[in-house]
């Protein structure tokens, strides 16, 4: 057993099966956010019913936490082991690269990738974490309440989001993340064998199709209250 993992670590290929994993399990959490998140649209209702929701899971949400915690870093693990390996078997350039037969996300998947890193620390820090001095508004998120007594998450979001360079960081951030997915979902079917010539071209549109998504729906909560969506909430 000991040895059959350490193989699949070792393996080039085993490598390519825990980044298509990972990214499955990533990618996942990612769509089950977005469906969550988008409850904002309904009302405060809503939204903090699940925000109370997630939080009575208690143990399972913890849980859920450490295996997000896990799969991003075998995930970064994995990317530049794979990196590193791909560099060493082409020492030399190639005499005449044309980027132009590489997509655009599939040749800044590192860059990308590490910018949503960091993105996600700030967001822990903005909206888990709830430090103050990281949300521009001079506001403590953690006392907001509704009258239930429950944690105001319509609240914090409406306020979050009414900082112009918190909403154009996060909406930088999603285009990056939907780049990143455009081409990580593709090569997650090529790595797990799905990608036969027959079907190829429907996973290309899912692939496409998903990725907008995810781009359209996460970034329509920011921009919707940069336009005075929830601005009730003031008076
Ligand atoms: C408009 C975009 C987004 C909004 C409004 C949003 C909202 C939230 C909120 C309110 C929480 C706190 C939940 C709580 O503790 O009660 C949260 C947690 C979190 N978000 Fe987001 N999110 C957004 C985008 C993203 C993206 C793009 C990612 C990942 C790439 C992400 C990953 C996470 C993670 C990992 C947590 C921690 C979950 C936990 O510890 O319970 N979020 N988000």
């Amino acid at each position: 057993m000991n040895n059959i993992v350490t193989r699949i670590f070792r393996s080039s290929l085993g490598k390519k099966y825990i980044m298509a994993l990972t990214g499955f399990g990533l990618f996942g959490f990612v769509v089950a956010h977005l469906i969550g998140n988008l409850q904002i649209f309904l009302g405060p209702e809503s939204i903090n019913r699940y925000g109370a929701f997630l939080q009575g899971l208690g143990e399972l949400l913890w849980m859920a936490r450490i295996s997000l915690l896990v799969m991003v870093l075998l995930h970064i693990w994995a990317a530049i082991k794979i990196s590193a390996e791909n560099k060493a078997a082409r020492p030399i350039a190639y005499q005449s690269y044309n980027p132009t037969t590489a997509s655009y996300a599939s040749r800044t998947m590192l860059m990308s990738g590490l910018i949503i890193f960091f993105f996600i620390i700030y967001h822990l820090l903005h909206f888990t974490a709830q430090i103050p001095g990281v949300n521009l508004s001079h506001q403590d998120f953690k006392i907001l309440h509704d009258e239930k007594g429950r944690h105001d998450v319509y609240a914090m979001m409406i306020l979050g989001f009414r900082q112009p360079i918190v909403s154009i960081f996060y909406i930088i951030a999603i285009s990056l993340l939907s780049l990143h997915l455009s081409h990580g979902v593709r090569a997650m079917f090529q790595s797990l064998g799905w990608k036969k010539k027959s079907y190829a071209n429907a996973l290309h549109c899912f692939a496409t199709g998903v990725s907008i998504f995810i781009f359209v729906g996460y970034i329509s909560i920011p921009i919707a209250i940069l336009l005075g969506f929830g601005k009730e909430i003031l008076k």
